[in-house]
Protein backbone atom coordinates (compact mmCIF):
# COMPACT_ATOMS: atom_id res chain seq x y z
CA UNK A 1 0.00 0.00 0.00
CA UNK A 2 1.36 3.30 -1.17
CA UNK A 3 1.13 6.53 1.45
CA UNK A 4 -1.92 8.35 -1.01
CA UNK A 5 -3.74 4.68 -1.01
CA UNK A 6 -2.89 4.47 2.96
CA UNK A 7 -4.48 8.20 3.32
CA UNK A 8 -7.26 8.13 1.17
CA UNK A 9 -8.28 4.49 1.51
CA UNK A 10 -8.15 5.11 5.48
CA UNK A 11 -12.74 5.73 6.59
CA UNK A 12 -13.88 5.67 10.13
CA UNK A 13 -14.92 2.44 10.52
CA UNK A 14 -18.23 2.10 12.79
CA UNK A 15 -18.56 -1.95 12.79
CA UNK A 16 -16.00 -4.76 14.05
CA UNK A 17 -15.28 -8.25 13.92
CA UNK A 18 -15.37 -9.87 17.07
CA UNK A 19 -11.53 -10.90 16.47
CA UNK A 20 -8.99 -9.48 19.25
CA UNK A 21 -6.14 -7.86 18.29
CA UNK A 22 -2.16 -8.77 19.57
CA UNK A 23 -0.40 -6.69 21.85
CA UNK A 24 2.18 -7.28 19.53
CA UNK A 25 0.61 -5.72 16.78
CA UNK A 26 -0.51 -2.67 18.84
CA UNK A 27 2.87 -2.37 20.02
CA UNK A 28 3.83 -2.11 16.36
CA UNK A 29 1.22 0.15 15.52
CA UNK A 30 2.88 2.73 18.37
CA UNK A 31 6.35 1.79 17.21
CA UNK A 32 5.71 3.29 14.15
CA UNK A 33 3.01 6.54 15.19
CA UNK A 34 6.21 7.28 17.50
CA UNK A 35 7.50 8.98 14.25
CA UNK A 36 5.17 11.36 13.73
CA UNK A 37 6.43 14.85 14.38
CA UNK A 38 6.06 17.42 17.37
CA UNK A 39 7.56 20.73 18.38
CA UNK A 40 10.90 20.79 19.08
CA UNK A 41 10.29 16.85 19.65
CA UNK A 42 8.83 17.24 23.07
CA UNK A 43 6.47 14.16 22.11
CA UNK A 44 3.82 15.24 23.80
CA UNK A 45 1.34 11.94 23.51
CA UNK A 46 0.30 9.51 26.42
CA UNK A 47 -1.50 6.67 25.33
CA UNK A 48 -3.95 4.47 27.23
CA UNK A 49 -4.44 0.68 25.27
CA UNK A 50 -7.60 -0.42 27.09
CA UNK A 51 -9.58 -3.37 26.12
CA UNK A 52 -11.66 -6.65 28.06
CA UNK A 53 -12.90 -5.50 31.58
CA UNK A 54 -11.52 -2.34 31.68
CA UNK A 55 -13.21 -1.57 28.42
CA UNK A 56 -16.50 -2.58 29.24
CA UNK A 57 -15.90 -0.99 32.92
CA UNK A 58 -15.64 1.95 30.48
CA UNK A 59 -17.99 1.99 28.60
CA UNK A 60 -21.05 0.89 30.87
CA UNK A 61 -19.64 4.07 33.15
CA UNK A 62 -20.71 6.02 29.83
CA UNK A 63 -23.90 4.42 29.68
CA UNK A 64 -25.11 4.88 32.80
CA UNK A 65 -23.43 8.51 32.63
CA UNK A 66 -25.91 8.86 29.92
CA UNK A 67 -28.99 7.31 30.98
CA UNK A 68 -28.50 9.55 34.54
CA UNK A 69 -28.31 12.74 32.38
CA UNK A 70 -25.31 13.61 33.47
CA UNK A 71 -23.93 16.96 31.80
CA UNK A 72 -21.24 16.13 29.73
CA UNK A 73 -17.59 17.34 31.00
CA UNK A 74 -15.12 17.38 28.19
CA UNK A 75 -11.64 18.94 28.96
CA UNK A 76 -11.93 21.15 25.94
CA UNK A 77 -14.45 22.34 23.53
CA UNK A 78 -13.93 20.80 20.64
CA UNK A 79 -17.03 22.68 18.92
CA UNK A 80 -17.64 25.82 18.21
CA UNK A 81 -20.86 26.90 20.55
CA UNK A 82 -22.82 28.82 17.34
CA UNK A 83 -22.27 26.56 14.52
CA UNK A 84 -21.59 28.89 11.22
CA UNK A 85 -21.38 28.34 7.38
CA UNK A 86 -19.77 26.25 5.62
CA UNK A 87 -18.80 24.11 8.88
CA UNK A 88 -22.82 23.77 9.80
CA UNK A 89 -23.71 22.25 6.61
CA UNK A 90 -20.23 19.70 6.01
CA UNK A 91 -21.63 18.78 9.61
CA UNK A 92 -25.22 18.30 8.66
CA UNK A 93 -24.05 16.66 5.40
CA UNK A 94 -22.09 14.27 7.78
CA UNK A 95 -24.58 13.12 9.67
CA UNK A 96 -27.08 12.55 6.97
CA UNK A 97 -24.54 10.64 5.15
CA UNK A 98 -23.79 8.60 7.99
CA UNK A 99 -27.70 8.02 8.90
CA UNK A 100 -28.40 7.03 5.23
CA UNK A 101 -25.66 4.21 5.43
CA UNK A 102 -27.29 2.87 8.78
CA UNK A 103 -30.68 3.12 7.20
CA UNK A 104 -31.82 5.21 9.75
CA UNK A 105 -34.88 7.76 8.97
CA UNK A 106 -35.07 11.74 10.00
CA UNK A 107 -37.90 11.12 12.24
CA UNK A 108 -36.59 8.08 14.09
CA UNK A 109 -35.59 9.42 17.50
CA UNK A 110 -34.78 5.54 18.97
CA UNK A 111 -32.49 4.79 16.37
CA UNK A 112 -31.14 7.48 16.64
CA UNK A 113 -30.50 7.55 19.98
CA UNK A 114 -28.98 4.00 19.60
CA UNK A 115 -26.64 4.81 16.80
CA UNK A 116 -25.21 7.98 19.12
CA UNK A 117 -24.82 5.22 21.99
CA UNK A 118 -22.90 3.13 19.65
CA UNK A 119 -20.15 5.53 20.25
CA UNK A 120 -19.87 4.56 24.27
CA UNK A 121 -19.75 1.41 23.36
CA UNK A 122 -16.63 1.66 20.88
CA UNK A 123 -18.57 0.60 18.34
CA UNK A 124 -18.08 -3.05 19.44
CA UNK A 125 -14.45 -2.39 18.88
CA UNK A 126 -12.22 -5.03 20.80
CA UNK A 127 -10.08 -1.93 21.62
CA UNK A 128 -9.87 1.31 22.57
CA UNK A 129 -7.01 4.00 22.51
CA UNK A 130 -7.16 7.02 24.78
CA UNK A 131 -4.89 10.22 23.97
CA UNK A 132 -3.76 12.27 27.06
CA UNK A 133 -1.95 15.35 27.34
CA UNK A 134 -0.28 16.77 29.76
CA UNK A 135 -1.99 20.10 31.05
CA UNK A 136 1.14 21.89 31.06
CA UNK A 137 1.71 21.88 27.78
CA UNK A 138 0.67 24.44 25.13
CA UNK A 139 -2.58 24.96 22.08
CA UNK A 140 1.01 24.22 19.84
CA UNK A 141 1.68 20.79 21.23
CA UNK A 142 -2.85 19.56 20.66
CA UNK A 143 -1.60 19.83 16.60
CA UNK A 144 1.45 17.25 17.43
CA UNK A 145 -1.36 14.91 19.17
CA UNK A 146 -3.49 15.17 15.67
CA UNK A 147 -0.39 14.32 13.82
CA UNK A 148 -0.20 11.42 15.92
CA UNK A 149 -3.34 9.90 16.16
CA UNK A 150 -3.67 10.51 12.36
CA UNK A 151 0.04 8.11 12.44
CA UNK A 152 -1.60 5.68 14.47
CA UNK A 153 -4.80 5.58 12.29
CA UNK A 154 -2.56 4.93 8.95
CA UNK A 155 -0.23 2.61 10.64
CA UNK A 156 -3.09 0.67 11.57
CA UNK A 157 -4.00 0.17 8.07
CA UNK A 158 -0.83 -1.48 7.28
CA UNK A 159 -2.13 -4.79 9.32
CA UNK A 160 -5.56 -4.82 8.18
CA UNK A 161 -7.22 -2.63 11.22
CA UNK A 162 -9.89 -0.06 11.04
CA UNK A 163 -9.78 2.89 13.40
CA UNK A 164 -12.38 5.72 14.53
CA UNK A 165 -10.98 8.37 16.28
CA UNK A 166 -13.68 10.17 18.62
CA UNK A 167 -14.40 13.10 20.62
CA UNK A 168 -17.82 11.18 21.96
CA UNK A 169 -15.39 8.91 24.28
CA UNK A 170 -14.20 12.18 26.05
CA UNK A 171 -17.59 13.53 27.05
CA UNK A 172 -16.89 12.17 30.48
CA UNK A 173 -13.03 12.55 31.06
CA UNK A 174 -13.13 12.01 34.83
CA UNK A 175 -14.93 8.54 34.61
CA UNK A 176 -12.05 7.50 32.09
CA UNK A 177 -9.28 9.11 34.12
CA UNK A 178 -10.30 7.14 37.15
CA UNK A 179 -10.98 3.85 35.56
CA UNK A 180 -7.48 4.01 33.79
CA UNK A 181 -5.85 5.66 36.28
CA UNK A 182 -4.38 8.96 35.03
CA UNK A 183 -3.99 11.73 36.80
CA UNK A 184 -5.86 15.15 36.55
CA UNK A 185 -2.44 16.40 35.17
CA UNK A 186 -3.49 15.23 31.94
CA UNK A 187 -6.24 16.50 29.62
CA UNK A 188 -8.02 13.40 27.35
CA UNK A 189 -8.11 14.71 23.90
CA UNK A 190 -10.39 11.55 22.19
CA UNK A 191 -10.32 7.91 22.19
CA UNK A 192 -10.08 5.39 18.97
CA UNK A 193 -11.71 2.76 18.61
CA UNK A 194 -9.68 0.15 16.92
CA UNK A 195 -10.22 -3.68 15.54
CA UNK A 196 -10.59 -5.60 12.18
CA UNK A 197 -13.48 -3.67 10.08
CA UNK A 198 -16.55 -5.94 9.48
CA UNK A 199 -16.42 -5.15 5.96
CA UNK A 200 -19.87 -6.80 5.00
CA UNK A 201 -21.57 -3.79 6.91
CA UNK A 202 -23.07 -0.66 5.06
CA UNK A 203 -21.62 1.93 7.78
CA UNK A 204 -18.32 0.79 6.74
CA UNK A 205 -19.39 1.02 2.77
CA UNK A 206 -20.26 4.79 2.22
CA UNK A 207 -17.13 7.82 1.60
CA UNK A 208 -17.83 10.62 3.68
CA UNK A 209 -17.30 14.29 1.35
CA UNK A 210 -14.47 16.45 0.54
CA UNK A 211 -13.89 19.73 -0.42
CA UNK A 212 -11.74 20.00 -4.32
CA UNK A 213 -8.69 21.00 -3.87
CA UNK A 214 -9.72 24.88 -5.16
CA UNK A 215 -11.80 25.38 -2.50
CA UNK A 216 -9.41 25.26 0.44
CA UNK A 217 -6.04 26.50 -1.88
CA UNK A 218 -5.31 30.18 -3.02
CA UNK A 219 -1.95 30.21 -5.60
CA UNK A 220 -0.02 33.19 -5.51
CA UNK A 221 2.71 33.45 -8.18
C1 LIG B 1 -10.79 14.06 16.56
C2 LIG B 1 -11.98 13.40 15.91
C3 LIG B 1 -13.09 13.09 16.67
C4 LIG B 1 -14.17 12.40 16.11
N1 LIG B 1 -15.21 12.02 16.91
C5 LIG B 1 -16.17 11.18 16.42
C6 LIG B 1 -17.15 10.62 17.27
O1 LIG B 1 -17.21 10.91 18.46
N2 LIG B 1 -18.04 9.75 16.75
C7 LIG B 1 -18.01 9.39 15.42
O2 LIG B 1 -18.83 8.56 15.01
N3 LIG B 1 -17.08 9.91 14.58
C8 LIG B 1 -16.16 10.78 15.04
N4 LIG B 1 -15.17 11.27 14.21
C9 LIG B 1 -15.12 10.82 12.81
C10 LIG B 1 -15.55 11.91 11.83
O3 LIG B 1 -16.94 12.01 11.80
C11 LIG B 1 -14.97 11.53 10.46
O4 LIG B 1 -13.57 11.57 10.52
C12 LIG B 1 -15.43 12.44 9.34
O5 LIG B 1 -16.83 12.38 9.17
C13 LIG B 1 -14.75 12.07 8.01
O6 LIG B 1 -15.05 10.72 7.68
P1 LIG B 1 -13.91 9.63 7.51
O7 LIG B 1 -13.13 9.57 8.78
O8 LIG B 1 -14.67 8.35 7.24
O9 LIG B 1 -13.05 10.04 6.35
C14 LIG B 1 -14.14 12.04 14.73
C15 LIG B 1 -13.03 12.42 13.95
C16 LIG B 1 -11.97 13.08 14.53
C17 LIG B 1 -10.78 13.44 13.67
Amino acid sequence: MNISEAIKGRISVRSYLDKPVSKEVLTSVLDTARWAPSGTNTQPWKVVVVQGEKKQAISDAFLAANKAGLETNPDYAYYPEKWQEPFKQRRFECGMDLYKALDIGREDKEKRLAASLANYQFFGAPVSLFFFIDKVMGKGSWFDMGMFLQSVMLAAREHGLGTCPQASTSDYPDIVREITGVSDQYSLICGLSLGYPDESKPVNQYRTRREPVEAFTSWLE
